[in-house]
Order: structure tokens, then C-alpha cells, then sequence
């Protein structure tokens, strides 16, 4: 008798055919520990065949058993791997991915099935890497700021692929899905090019771009092994005291589910290909629902803030403003969405079961998976057991533990366990995040594709960041054909911090959650621009502080001010006026410059009306990310002004004293409407 034996290498390792001519037939055996079996056992009871007769992939050898090796070696498999049983439906690529995701169910424990819906911080994991084998943890995240060391995409790669082999050599080798929050470019990378915050985006508004944006963002993230973004927001900023309104597009709800969408295909879409694309990360719309409506003061950080607050919205408006970018983030491919942190109508988001799964999962037929936020079943209000079943039984299907994930694993089963979660909802969570994993092929491709870190950072994403920079500018004011500026002005002063400053440029979720002060990454200020744009003849001063005294007055003085980077809460501002030192610097130049132009570098509008009557020219440049020079090669006329105001700008503070009123704005309030611009001739 002859038999032959297949070894091919898979991505989960070795698979092991047995080929008996008896009946002609391949049959996989692979299965549990066959992967383990060292090729040496193989060599030591067969002949190796390099002329197989039969279909074999440029990965397989064959291995030919004569005379009772069979017997032997058969019952060597038995102890070393598990008895011939067919290859599992869940490991074949050719199978539709209902049909895996079944397969794969039906073979999970509890336990398994647990580790699937729980994700986890890297910190909290790295210290104890071997549970996510034992937990079976199906995801892993980066917090803002938490990056490996060196912070290089080989780095990255080594971390993301370091925790996947953990997760490969599980009972079933379900494969882990990591994400981070790639808002404005791969943030948390030193090298990768970053984009203009979201708000820059609005005011760009320009679909093409932005799904350009998405696509190299994907590319960047994806180099470092990296599988999913949080990203895009598409809240609707409406109270711009809040610390995030730069991560929204605009007020507008088309606006937002225009360039929300463009941005969720720019993630998940390469040339026609979906989410199977190796170029393509998994993106995020959040957090549902409302962000943007909160009530001042209803923050659960105190009665100065607004983050994570109260949606003031009745259900006709909820429909109308806020659901309306979802619908279309559904319809153009959303596979996963994250719940927002604020309430409605006294219940957090997070266990909101009407929301979540009747209008989301059945009425928008969204068949992807919902995300918890950070920790956000913490803030809800029962015993941690009550919290997890209420926010599961609402829909929640993988939650953003992020920490104690050992206490969340005991916390859900035992919910489960005491029938407070039925069985039906945990299938269906599990399946759910299963579903897209397949879909990514994840199962295939688990680790870092490494040749695509060549192109971080490379000249044609500086590029996109830059042309990007310069469409988002909103020129606000434009006396004395101020602007377009003239490259062969004879002396410039430009003053302000935020002038030689790539962390302000950036503003928040750039390398630290927080964002950075100073220049900590590749890129250009806009110093470096207005340096590079102006003749050799120019005489160009720079002075953070703005003290030119004693000079004689410049042609020009330019006033670079603005916010320093925040985010989250840490933005919520009670008062948005510029600051005295901004308004100071900008009265000193005004002093020495016979033209003067401010540029501000800001994640929201701020009430800035006496400056705007003390400079001939005012530009908002909002947060434009690493590329500087897209900034200066518009001031300079290279390309025109294009940007128009995404947010209405306010003229003061009661501008915002009517928000919590709940009265309309009237011209005395209203500085500039939506859309406006001022028209620069070049
Ligand atoms: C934020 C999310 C973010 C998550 C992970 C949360 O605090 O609200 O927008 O995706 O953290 O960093
Ligand atoms: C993380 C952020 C997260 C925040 C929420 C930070 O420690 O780095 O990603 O959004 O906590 O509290």
C-alpha cells in the first residue's frame, strides 16, 4: 500500500493532506496540533515526492509512505495532532463568509466567544501577552499616545504582528483586529503625514480630497500592521465651547454625511476592491448618536464642561440632523461603529436598546459590529455585571473594556451564566464581529505586510497633506488687496508661537492624545513656508513673542496665534475669546507692520471681532496638520483660496449664552454666517 502525505504552509501553518490511491482522493486532515508536527517526523518515516502527481500548491510537498510506515506514522499523528477530520469550512478563503462565520461558531466555547467581544488597551495586555491565547481576546488597541519605542513603523509592526502570532496560536487561531485613532493621518506615528483636522475638511469641502485623504491614511496605517481606524467622526459640533468640535466636518448634517462617507471609502475601498483589499483598513464612524447636542454644563466632568453630556434633541430631531450621516456611512460600507459616550433623555447611549439595535442594526440594516468608547460602560450607573448586560442587551457587540479586561471577562460571563444576556444576543454579537473580520481576510492575511512602509511619509502624501492645508484656509477679511501676499515684500515680522510650531499645526491625537507643543515630527511650519516663498531680497524677522521693538516698522507683520493642542474634555472652554497674550502680540505688531495680516491656527471658531478690525487681513487656518507649506503656498497666491466656513463664527459670547437658552442666533451674535468667504482676486 501506498500512501501519500501533503505538507502545504498555510499563513496558520502547516496543513497535512493524506493522499490514499485507494480511492483517489485528497483529504485534508489538518486540524488542532497537525500544524506542530515537525517536518523531521515526517522525513523520518516517508520519502519526499518533488514529481506529485497530483494538484499541489508551490507551498506543499508531498511525502510518499510504503510497507507499514503508514501504520506508524498514522499513529504518530494520533498522538502528536488530532484524528483525520475534513479541513474546517472556517479556514477556506473559497467559502462564502456566512458560511465560515456559521462553522466558526459552532465550534467556539463560551469562552471563546467571550474573548471576541472584549477589547483590550496594549498596556494592559503587553505586561500579560499569553492571555489573549487563553482569554482568546479578539482585539487590541492603541490609546491615544500609546505607541511602541522606538516609534517607528518597524516598531509598530513588530508590536501589532508580536500580539497577532499570540492570537494565531490559539485553539481556533482567530486572528485579532487592531485599531487606533488614525483622525487627521497615522497620528500616533512619528513619521506618518498628517492631514488637516476634520474641521479643515469641512471647510475644504471637497469629496474627492478627503477620499483621497482616507486612502492614503489607510496605506500609512496599514504599513505598521495596524487593521482598523476610529475614524471619521461625524457628529455635528453645534456648542463650540466643546473640546472635539475639530474632529467634526461641520455643522451641517449634508456636509458631514457627504465627507464622512467619502472618507469611510477612502478607508475601506482600493481600484473597485472592498475591505479584502490589502490596502485597507476597517474604518469607524462615531460615536453614535449625537455628538455635537450636548448641553453645556450636563458633562459628567462638571459643570464647566460638555463633553460626554446630555443630547438635547427630541427624536424628530435626532432623525433629521443627527441620523441622516450614519444612513450614509451605512450605505456606503460601514462594517463597525462606535457608541457615543453622551445620553439621551437620562440613559447613556451605551444602553440605549432602541437606538442601537432598532434604528441602527433593523431599521438601517447595519449587519457590521458596534464598539463600546473607552471604558464607557464604566459610567453607566448599576453593578458592573448590570452595566455589561444592560449595554450588550442594547446592541453593544464588542466593548472597549480597556483595562481590567480580566474583571470584564468574569463580569460577562457570569451575566450570561445568570441568563441576564441570552445566548442568542452573544451568537449574534460574536458572528456580527466575526462576519467582518472574514471579510477583511483577516484569516489570511493576519500579519504586516512590511513592503508597504516605504511609502510613510513619502513626497506625494506630503503633498496630498499640503494641497489639503491649503484648501481648508477660510479667508476672513481681505482690506487693501492685503492677500494675496507679495513674495518681493521688502521686510516681513512674523510673530507668534504657533508660527514655528508643528504640534499647534497638528493640534490633538498627534503623537500624544493630548497633541504635542513644539516641532516633534517630519513636516514644515509655516515659518518654514513663508521662508521658502519669499524673494531673496526679503528681509523676514521671526519673533514668538511678537517683540519687534525699537525696529523700524515692517512692509508686513504677519500674527501667527491661536489654540495649544487638546482634546477630548481637556478642549472644553468656557470662554472662547483669544487669549490676552494673542490679543497683545497682535496690538504690538499691529504697531510696527504698515500691512498686517493673522492667521489663526484654532480647532473651532473664536471670538476674535477687535482683531479682526485691527488686521488688514484674517485668515482661519483651523488645525492644517504637518504640512505647512500648503498654508504659505496659498497666502502667496501659488493656488487660490477655496475654503468656506463650516461652522457659523460667533461675535462674541452671547453668542453662546443664546445656545444655552435655546434661542436662534440673530446678526448680533452671528459674526460670519455658514459658508461664508472672503473673495481674494490673485
Ligand atoms: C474617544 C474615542 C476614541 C477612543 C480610543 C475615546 O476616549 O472618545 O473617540 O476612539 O477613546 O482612543
Ligand atoms: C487614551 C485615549 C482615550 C482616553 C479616554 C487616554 O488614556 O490614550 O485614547 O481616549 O484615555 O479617557
Amino acid at each position: 500500500m501506498t500512501t501519500s502525505i501533503n505538507l502545504s504552509k498555510g499563513p496558520l501553518g502547516n496543513k497535512l493532506h493524506i493522499w490514499a490511491p485507494a480511492d483517489g482522493r485528497l483529504r485534508p486532515i489538518s486540524n488542532r496540533k497537525i500544524h506542530e508536527i515537525p517536518e523531521v517526523f515526517l522525513r523520518f518515516f516517508a520519502l519526499k515526492s518533488t514529481t506529485a502527481n497530483h494538484h499541489l500548491t508551490p507551498n506543499c510537498a508531498t511525502y510518499f509512505l510504503t510497507g507499514p510506515k503508514p501504520i506508524v506514522f498514522l499513529f504518530g499523528l494520533m498522538i502528536v495532532g488530532h484524528p483525520a477530520a475534513a479541513q474546517p469550512v472556517y479556514l477556506d478563503p473559497g467559502q462564502r463568509v456566512e458560511a465560515r462565520v456559521a462553522d466558526l461558531l459552532g465550534r467556539m466555547t463560551l469562552d471563546e466567544k467571550i474573548g471576541q467581544i472584549t477589547q483590550v488597551e496594549r498596556d494592559a495586555i503587553r505586561v500579560n501577552i499569553k492571555d489573549i491565547k487563553s482569554l482568546g481576546i479578539g482585539s487590541v488597541l492603541s490609546g491615544g499616545g500609546q505607541y511602541p519605542q522606538p516609534n517607528t513603523a518597524a516598531a509598530w509592526a513588530d508590536m501589532v504582528d508580536t500580539f497577532q502570532q499570540v492570537a494565531l496560536s490559539s485553539r481556533l487561531k482567530i486572528p485579532l483586529i487592531y485599531g487606533v485613532d488614525a483622525v487627521h493621518g497615522h497620528g500616533s506615528l512619528k513619521r506618518a503625514v498628517i492631514f488637516p483636522h476634520n474641521i479643515g475638511l469641512g471647510a475644504a469641502n471637497d469629496e474627492a480630497l478627503v477620499r483621497r485623504i482616507g486612502r492614503v491614511t489607510a496605506l500609512e496605517t496599514k504599513a505598521t500592521g495596524v487593521h482598523w481606524n476610529f475614524a471619521p467622526m461625524i457628529g455635528l459640533p453645534q456648542d463650540y465651547r466643546w473640546g472635539r468640535t475639530y474632529e467634526g466636518y461641520g455643522e451641517r448634517t449634508d456636509l458631514v454625511a457627504r465627507l464622512g462617507s467619502a472618507y469611510l471609502q477612502g478607508l475601506q475601498t482600493v481600484d473597485g476592491h472592498g475591505l479584502e483589499h490589502p490596502w485597507t483598513v476597517l474604518g469607524t464612524p462615531k460615536h453614535y448618536i449625537g455628538d455635537g447636542a450636548a448641553k453645556w454644563g450636563t458633562s459628567p466632568f462638571g459643570s464647566d464642561h460638555i463633553d460626554r453630556g446630555q443630547a438635547k434633541f427630541g427624536e424628530q430631531e435626532l432623525r433629521t440632523v443627527y441620523l441622516p450621516p450614519y444612513r450614509a456611512a451605512v450605505t456606503n460600507g460601514a462594517r463597525s461603529i462606535m457608541v457615543s459616550f453622551s445620553s439621551w433623555g437620562g440613559l447613556k447611549m451605551h444602553e440605549q436598546r432602541y437606538l442601537l439595535t432598532d434604528v441602527l442594526k433593523a431599521e438601517l440594516g447595519f449587519s457590521g459590529f458596534l464598539v463600546s468608547d473607552w471604558g464607557a460602560l464604566d459610567e453607566l450607573k448599576g453593578s458592573t455585571v448590570d452595566n455589561v448586560s444592560r449595554a450588550i442587551n442594547a446592541g453593544l457587540d464588542m466593548i472597549m473594556v480597556p483595562t481590567m479586561y480580566q474583571d470584564f471577562v468574569s463580569d460577562l460571563k457570569s451575566a450570561i451564566k445568570n441568563e441576564m444576556i441570552p445566548q442568542t444576543r452573544i451568537d449574534d454579537a460574536v458572528r456580527r464581529i466575526l462576519r467582518v473580520k472574514f471579510e477583511m481576510g483577516l484569516f489570511e492575511r493576519p500579519l504586516t505586510d512590511r513592503s508597504l512602509q516605504a511609502k510613510i511619509g513619502m513626497q506625494a502624501h506630503r503633498d496630498l497633506a499640503a494641497e489639503a492645508a491649503g484648501k481648508s484656509l477660510v479667508a476672513l477679511k481681505n482690506a487693501n488687496a492685503t492677500l494675496p501676499l507679495d513674495p518681493k515684500t521688502a521686510t516681513i515680522y512674523v510673530a507668534g508661537r504657533a508660527a514655528d510650531n508643528l504640534g499647534m499645526q497638528c493640534g490633538g491625537w498627534t503623537l500624544e492624545w493630548q497633541g504635542t507643543d513644539g516641532n516633534h515630527r517630519p513636516g514644515t511650519t509655516i515659518l518654514d513656508g513663508l521662508k521658502r516663498s519669499v524673494a531673496v531680497t526679503t528681509k523676514l524677522e521671526y519673533s514668538a513673542g511678537g517683540d519687534f521693538r525699537g525696529k523700524e516698522k515692517a512692509a508686513l507683520g504677519i500674527a501667527v496665534v491661536g489654540e495649544m493642542p487638546y482634546a477630548e474634555w481637556h478642549g472644553d472652554r468656557a470662554d472662547l475669546n483669544l487669549s490676552d497674550a494673542d490679543k497683545q502680540l497682535i496690538r504690538r505688531l499691529r504697531e510696527r507692520s504698515a500691512k498686517l495680516l493673522v492667521i489663526l491656527i484654532s480647532g473651532r471658531p473664536l471670538v476674535v471681532s477687535d482683531e479682526l478690525a485691527l488686521a488688514d487681513a484674517f485668515v482661519a487656518a483651523w488645525l492644517p496638520g504637518s504640512e505647512g507649506q500648503g498654508v504659505t503656498d496659498v497666502l502667496f497666491g501659488k493656488h487660490p483660496f477655496q475654503g468656506r466656513l463650516p461652522y457659523t463664527w460667533p461675535r462674541s459670547m452671547q453668542y453662546f449664552a443664546r445656545i444655552d437658552l435655546g434661542e436662534p442666533q440673530t446678526a448680533e451674535t452671528v459674526l460670519f454666517p455658514y459658508g461664508f468667504q472672503e473673495q481674494v482676486a490673485r
